[in-house]
């Protein structure tokens, strides 16, 4: 394991834009641990569909007290468990997909959320993948990357890792990414201090890399 950057790092960008790749490539090279936030987002969604809750700060707020979300990082990934069950694997299914935008667009949601993902940071060596990571979570984080693609590029993206069908992935993210930046609290958008890169014509590989160079360029 090589030396760490002192604090986290926030990795920000639209759906399929290649964070989590991106992220992780970091976390295994340097030895951070991976905190996918938008799983924390798309378990509260699971958890409130589970208990016919609706998107509404009201009702959500005792949600959030009584559901037991445990959260688990480390350089392989984040797993999300409610009342001790893994969900994990149920959190990119269709109906977590098509409402998550609207739960993770409540304020009650989000503070709950960025509380944890912030206790998380500080406790451990980070590389946190979100839309506000760099402009509310971390402000301070010692290196920002905001990642953008073409919504085709996104979309071919996620057919090709047989997700979901690339016409149905686009419908998906036009909808998720307008959600995302239009909302009125902790919108999408770039920090004034991030690294935005445009990945469209870069390979996974050539994004890869380039994220590595700058963590090492920050590190010195
Ligand atoms: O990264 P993802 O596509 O799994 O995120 C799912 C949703 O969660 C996304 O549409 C918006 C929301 N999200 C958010 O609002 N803030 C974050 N830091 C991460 C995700």
């Amino acid at each position: 394991m090589t030396h760490q950057l002192p604090g986290s790092i926030a990795i920000d960008g639209p759906a399929a834009s290649g964070k989590t790749t991106v992220g992780l490539a970091i976390a295994a090279e340097f030895g951070y641990s991976f905190l996918d936030t938008g799983l924390m987002y798309r378990g509260v969604t699971l958890a409130a569909l589970r208990a016919g809750v609706p998107a509404d700060n009201d009702a959500v707020k005792p949600l959030l007290r009584r559901m037991r979300m445990t959260v688990r990082v480390d350089a392989a990934g984040t797993r999300i468990f409610l009342g001790g069950e893994d969900v994990t694997g149920e959190l990119r299914r269709s109906d977590v997909e098509k409402n998550v935008s609207k739960y993770s667009a409540l304020a009650s949601v989000r503070a709950s959320m960025v509380r944890r993902q912030r206790t998380i940071a500080k406790r451990e060596a980070t590389v946190l993948a979100g839309r506000d990571i760099g402009t509310v979570v971390l402000p301070k984080a010692p290196l920002k990357l905001y990642l953008d693609a073409s919504e085709e590029a996104r979309a071919k993206r996620r057919g090709t890792q047989a997700t979901q069908d690339e016409n149905d992935a686009k419908k998906d993210i036009a909808s998720r990414d307008k959600v995302d930046a239009a909302r009125a609290v902790s919108p999408m958008r770039p920090a004034d201090d991030a690294i935005a890169v445009d990945t469209t014509n870069m390979t996974l590989e050539q994004v890869i890399s380039f994220a590595l160079e700058k963590v090492r360029c920050a590190r010195n």
